[in-house]
């Protein structure tokens, strides 16, 4: 028998990821929780989706809608919710073979995977989308500090973890994921298209690529198009228009004044808004100078 996790973590350690501002977000929720009114949650940024996760654990949601561009990442989240038995046998492969070999063996061993899961981005290896997604979470839990980066030509380029011991293939973990994500609907593509769905019994939380805190951080790169301050103004349209139709919508970036404190990009374009400053610590950033306590920004329409 199979033994699924309780309180179920992302399967993906990813850039920006919630994990340790659930609390904070927590407390900003709609009060229309508490009642029963929420029936919708919408993540239209996926990523790891740690709120989602959270949430689904406290929230008996009627249906869920989530959204990610990077067709890597969807495939994953769609294998997990439909095969999770193949992607577990899959993955405990590569843990097996990953651990049986030295640390040097290690490093040519995620070289290899990671050139086979480019074969796939460049489409010209078989369409196995199981082993796609078993690659996805092997170079994520292996390469250094857990980032997806792609090159010009649309490459994965993350270099090897040097981790001892990284756990591969979280078996309960991933049932658990699974178990969650029975009730979701897992779109690719853009983020606007939660406008079809979304009503005045949903929540929507958006947790767009940051805007970069520096001009030398470069988190935006998940994808080949970078999210710049034309698509946060797009953005901030989808933002007010789901208002208009009633929906509770939150949404989180990095505070530009932690930086600049006479950047008033987000206080501008969310003015009219309640924008609260969260306290967080940034984990993964290229440049260690930048580690430590920042805030990040909160806007709710309620
Ligand atoms: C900051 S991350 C989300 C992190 C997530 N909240 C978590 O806890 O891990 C932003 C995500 O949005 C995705 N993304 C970027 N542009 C997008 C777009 N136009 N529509 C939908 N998703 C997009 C990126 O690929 C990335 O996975």
């Amino acid at each position: 028998m199979i033994t699924t996790t309780r309180q179920v973590k992302p399967f993906l350690k990813w850039a920006g990821g919630k994990g340790q501002l659930i609390g904070q977000i927590a407390m900003h929720l709609p009060s229309a929780f508490k009642i029963g009114r929420i029936k919708k949650y919408f993540e239209p940024f996926l990523g790891g989706g740690a709120l989602f996760f959270w949430l689904s654990e406290q929230y008996d949601f009627e249906s869920v809608y989530l959204y990610e561009i990077n067709p890597s990442v969807n495939i994953c989240y769609q294998v997990i919710q439909k095969n999770v038995g193949k992607l577990v046998k899959e993955l405990s492969h590569l843990e097996l073979e990953y651990l049986s070999v030295s640390e040097k063996g290690r490093e040519k061993l995620y070289y290899d995977k990671r050139e086979e899961f480019n074969a796939f981005l460049r489409r010209k290896a078989s369409n196995s989308i199981i082993r796609r997604a078993a690659l996805l979470i092997f170079l994520n839990k292996t390469c250094f500090n857990g980032l997806y980066r792609v090159n010009s030509q649309g490459e994965f380029n993350v270099p090897f973890g040097w981790y001892k011991n990284p756990t591969i293939c979280n078996e309960g973990n991933l049932y658990g994921a699974n178990e969650l994500l029975q009730k979701a609907e897992v779109f690719g593509g853009d983020f606007a298209q939660c406008l079809e769905y979304a009503d005045k019994d949903s929540f929507v939380y958006f947790d767009p690529p940051y805007r970069p805190i520096s001009m030398t951080a470069s988190f935006t790169s998940y994808s080949k198009d970078a999210f710049d301050d034309q698509e946060q103004r797009r953005l901030r349209k989808v933002y007010g228009d789901l208002d208009k139709k009633g929906a509770f919508v939150m949404l989180s970036n990095s505070d530009p004044k932690n930086v600049d404190p006479g950047d008033n990009f987000f206080d501008d374009l969310y003015r009219g808004y309640h924008i609260e400053r969260l306290n967080a610590t940034r984990l993964i950033n290229c440049n260690a100078e930048r580690r430590g306590t920042i805030t990040e920004i909160l806007v709710m329409n309620y």
